[in-house]
């Protein structure tokens, strides 16, 4: 297996309910290790930055000012196949069609208040790594 990085969002839905130890909890019980963390509230350019594939759907505009509605937590994780295996303790985007067992049917309110992110490739990884950490920051 290969040892991979992924990025991770802890989502302000999970932080306002302080569910950030709760869900860190399941990351690691995943087999992933966190390799770089931070807290942080997002500005209106860097949600609007980092969902930008996303800029001409529907719900961008709410998808950005929701991001934007408090603090979240972005974390580099690494393990064995860490991209496949972060989405698959996340589970389906919409918390009603997660399997049981995952953070988001276990926390999820909602499609949009899904309490994670995580990179679906790893050269979305990559970038998603590159725009809120430098190389200084990781460290495994
Ligand atoms: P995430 O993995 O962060 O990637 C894009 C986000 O858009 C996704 O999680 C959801 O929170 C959100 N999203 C996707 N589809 C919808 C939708 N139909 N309505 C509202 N939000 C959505």
């Amino acid at each position: 297996m290969a040892i991979e990085r992924t990025f991770s969002i802890i989502k302000p839905d999970a932080t306002a309910r302080n569910l950030t130890g709760k869900i860190l909890s399941m990351l690691e019980s995943a087999g992933l290790r966190v390799v770089a963390q931070k807290r942080l509230h997002m500005t209106r350019a860097q949600a609007e930055g980092f969902y930008a594939v996303h800029k001409e759907r529907p719900f961008f505009g709410e998808l950005c000012a929701y991001m934007t509605s408090g603090p979240v937590i972005v974390q580099v994780l690494q393990g064995d196949n860490a991209i496949a295996r972060n989405r698959e303790i996340m589970g389906a985007t919409d918390p009603a069609k997660a399997a049981d067992g995952t953070i988001r049917k276990t926390y999820g309110e909602s499609i949009e208040r899904n309490c994670v992110h995580g990179s679906d490739a790893p050269e979305t990884a990559a970038q998603e790594i590159a725009y809120f950490f430098a190389q200084t920051e990781i460290t495994g």
